[in-house]
């Protein structure tokens, strides 16, 4: 059945891969967990409860995690999703309830009692799963992989070499690269190509329901600030590719390397540096994400969003 635990910090992108992950068969979604990373804990949860809502699964348990890094303070990025955190749409209705215990418990909660190894699938700051790992080693065994939105092969979005995942929570992500569990590596060199065009935009809207609409706003919103923090002229839709890649394995294809955190760094504190010609003679840790079937990606989201119906 393919159980699955998205953790997430919603966050346009976010939505989109919640509402992948609850529409497509192919997944079995036991919960969401939430961190503080796009926005704050609060409002990263309630961006959750009310895009279940929206989806229509409701039954879905939603937990809340860490308002913070484990180390240092959060900067939030309200120069792309607002002040919200996911701005654009109007998504004022019932939401979603909470389990009421911390995202740690209720991973540890739904992996226990899986009777087959779980997907833990991370598309925010690593700080809720390295915590898991770390309080709950027995419990992480029956981790499945984890695949994992952040870092880059390449160059960064928050700093010049860091990506904002990882930036935002280097320790966390460093645990989870030295857990010895599978991990798979979703970097922006992959999701850069993952990217919302007119297109796609109208293409939501054509769907004439509810979540088709609201998946135009969040993409017309999210497109908006692309283009005025980085100039892009279309927006990267990051964290439904992690999604992806768990439903369908051949949509992305990947290496295996050793991945290390920058740590220290003058300016380089949250890169990732993947090393795909084995230059380090570091133990290779991770599956690095390398392409991505751009056409497979967009149809299986959009198949996702027609799917969930509803006018
Ligand atoms: C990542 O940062 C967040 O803003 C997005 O939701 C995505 O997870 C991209 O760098
Ligand atoms: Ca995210």
């Amino acid at each position: 059945t393919n159980p699955a635990i998205i953790d997430c910090d919603p966050g346009h992108d976010d939505a989109l891969a919640v509402l992948l992950a609850v529409a497509d068969p192919r997944i079995d979604l036991l919960g969401v967990t939430t961190v503080a990373g796009n926005q704050t804990l609060d409002k990263t949860t309630v961006n959750a409860q009310k895009i279940l809502a929206l989806a229509g699964a409701s039954d879905v348990p939603v937990a809340a995690g860490c308002e913070r890094p484990l180390v240092g303070e959060l900067t939030v990025a309200d120069d792309i999703h607002g002040e919200s955190g996911l701005d654009g749409p109007d998504l004022d209705g019932p939401v979603a309830g909470t389990v009421g215990v911390h995202a740690v418990e209720l991973m540890r909660r739904l992996i226990e009692r899986s009777p087959e190894p779980v997907t833990l699938i991370a598309l925010g700051p690593l700080t809720n799963v390295a915590l898991f790992l770390r309080l709950h080693p027995d419990t992480a065994r029956n981790v499945r992989r984890v695949v994992f939105m952040g870092g880059s092969t390449e160059r960064g979005n928050t700093t010049p070499y860091g990506e904002f995942n990882i930036v935002t929570d280097p320790e966390a992500a460093d645990i989870v690269l030295r857990s010895g569990l599978p991990v798979t590596m979703i970097g922006l060199n992959v999701t850069h190509r993952a990217l919302a065009t007119t297109r796609i935009i109208d293409e939501f809207r054509g769907l004439g329901t509810r979540v088709g609409t609201v998946c135009a706003e969040l993409m017309t919103f999210f497109a908006d600030a692309y283009q005025r923090n980085f100039g892009f002229a279309h927006p990267p839709v990051h964290d439904p590719v992690a999604v992806a890649c768990v439903l369908e394995p051949a949509v992305v294809r990947s290496v295996p390397a050793p991945v290390v955190v920058e740590l220290g760094g003058a300016y380089t504190r949250g890169a990732t540096v993947a090393d795909l010609h084995r230059r380090t003679g570091l133990p290779v840790n991770a599956e690095v994400a390398v392409d991505l079937d751009v056409d497979a990606f967009w149809s299986m989201l959009i198949g996702a969003v027609r799917a969930l119906g509803m006018p």
